[in-house]
């Protein structure tokens, strides 16, 4: 960049990004994430300069409380948000979660539109605007950042909206953020809508203005762009696009297409970019929703050449077909971590720089143990390796986790094939054989007649975990119980075990109590 390029981008607004990963995108269907997987996750969020983590909704669950308090407590550098709905109970919950922030922020929403006043609070606008009036007073009476988000704000009638930004504004919320809950909005619509609403709100010049846009039409990034245009200074975003439904706008397209057409957009980031595909992986790896390969900036042929064409006019020179740097987000990081030979000391030292940590030195001596196993059937291990090694070791390791301790799979031409088993749980082992329709099946069989879980699966996905015939396959199993999905993660060079291991995963976290949505009619 040249020195006044440099002096442009100096002198342009700041736009806030504000990370949902951790709360809207575990709203995803099976995308729910333990407390140490979230603290992994907000450290690499941390690493990356995100301004504002939403870490969870601290009310929806035990869980999401504690995942949301150990976050606070840890993470220095970016701000924590905790979600809340306009009501009392659940704006004290967030603010006692958020106790050890550095800096903290409760985010209190209600629904605004009739459709959602009508059906889905049975109030009248007046009631809304009063309860929403309410919860920022009692929100900045026990911390000094609040954000008010008016849900559906795309389907909301514009004097309402102004009405209740205003109102908010004057209660003492410093930013106001307007969601594309469904995913409706049109980016001229939605760009004119905020830059009317700037127009109009007597104070809006008080507060800073949010866009939070959801994917169903394809379009979140295009909204969360156009509306960044007419004066949004905060984008309500998620790694890989993750989130409710069709997902999130995704950070790492927002990002870069501000990054890239710095000659379109007035306003510049803080984010450091090399650490995009990194922490996509991250986040792929721990929420078994892998990345379409042609997902663009993160997916495994985003900057990859195939055609001759292409490929000469990149040799030559490099912007005939190539509009980012590969390198600039992270592509060419060295992920070559660790092999047989590395130590104790090795190993604790690349943990710690991936933000990894274990509550016990038990914890460790296992993820060591699993590490050397690894180490003798792979030459080469990559961080991806390690971070699918942790999540099992972190479960596994869980009072009441059912782990794997053997699998023997008998599987002919012509004959069906069969498997056995043998799982500990709560220090006792069980046994049991089964047959089934091909080797994974069989496999699942002989768990469920010792489990017998009642839950039905959803999903069965294999993935390499990194590359070459040697990579530990990483399976995905969805289960459904009782309207509950819970995705389950293992890893290892054999698929067959990998296959045993997320399925008993999956049941472990399925023990485990459910959440509260926040979206449910009824606050
Ligand atoms: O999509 C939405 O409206 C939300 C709000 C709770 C901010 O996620
Ligand atoms: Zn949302």
């Amino acid at each position: 960049m040249s020195s006044t390029q440099q002096y442009r981008e100096q002198s342009k607004e700041k736009l806030v990004i504000f990370d949902t990963t951790l709360r809207d995108g575990e709203q995803s269907p099976g995308a729910s994430m333990t407390k140490d997987e979230k603290i992994r996750i907000a450290k690499a969020l941390e690493k990356m300069r995100v301004d504002v983590i939403e870490a969870g909704f601290a009310i929806s669950s035990q869980g999401d409380f504690e995942a949301v308090q150990a976050i606070a407590n840890t993470i220095t550098e970016s701000r924590i948000c905790s979600l809340s709905r306009a009501v009392r109970g659940d704006i004290e919950r967030a603010a006692e979660a958020l106790k050890g922030a550095n800096a903290g922020r409760i985010h209190t929403f209600i629904a605004t539109s009739p459709i959602h006043m009508k059906h889905k609070l049975q109030m009248e606008p007046d009631q809304v605007l009063e309860q929403a009036v309410g919860a920022v007073k009692i929100a900045r009476g026990l911390i000094d950042d609040v954000e008010f988000s008016l849900e559906d704000a795309s389907r909301t009638e514009f004097d309402f909206m102004c009405r209740i930004t205003e109102a908010v504004i004057n209660a003492g919320a410093g930013t106001i953020n307007l969601p594309d809950t469904v995913g409706y909005a049109d980016p001229a619509e939605y760009g004119s809508m905020i830059r009317r609403l700037l127009n109009t709100v007597p104070n809006a010049d008080k507060a800073i203005f949010s866009v939070h846009c959801h994917n169903d039409l394809g379009l979140a990034v295009a909204n969360s762009l156009n509306a960044v245009q007419a004066g949004a200074r905060q984008v309500e975003c998620t790694i890989n696009g993750l989130g409710e439904r069709a997902g999130n706008a995704s950070l790492e397209e927002l990002v870069m297409a501000i990054r890239t057409r710095r000659d379109v957009f007035p306003v510049t980031t803080d984010i450091d970019t090399v650490h995009i595909v990194p922490t996509s992986r991250l986040v792929s790896s721990i929420t078994g929703f892998p990345v379409q390969p042609n997902k663009a900036i993160v997916g495994a042929n985003a900057f990859a050449h195939e055609s001759g064409i292409h490929q000469d006019g990149i040799l030559k020179f490099r912007e005939t077909y190539e509009i980012m740097k590969a390198e600039d987000v992270g592509w060419s990081t060295n992920r070559l971590t660790l092999g047989k030979l590395s130590g104790r000391a090795a190993f604790a030292a690349r943990l710690e720089e991936l933000g990894i940590s274990f509550d016990s030195k038990e914890e460790f001596g296992e993820a060591f143990t699993r590490f050397k196993e690894l180490a003798d059937k792979k030459r080469e291990i990559f961080d991806e390796d390690l971070q699918a090694l942790v999540s099992d070791v972190q479960l596994g390791t869980q009072g009441d986790a059912l782990t794997l301790i053997d699998l023997e799979v008998l599987s002919k031409t012509g004959q069906s094939p069969l498997a056995k088993i043998g799982i500990r749980y709560k220090d006792k082992d069980h046994s049991a054989e089964a047959s089934g329709d091909g080797a994974v099946d069989a496999i699942f069989n002989a768990i469920e007649k010792l489990v017998n879980s009642e839950t039905k699966l959803q999903l069965y996905s294999v993935n390499a975990v990194t590359q070459g015939t040697d990579s530990q396959g990483g399976v995905t199993v969805r289960l459904e119980k009782a309207g509950r999905i819970i995705n389950g993660q293992g890893a290892d060079t054999d698929i067959l075990l990998a296959s045993a291991k997320a399925y008993l995963n999956a049941l472990t976290l399925m023990r485990n109590p459910g959440r509260l949505h926040p979206q449910l009619g009824g606050v």
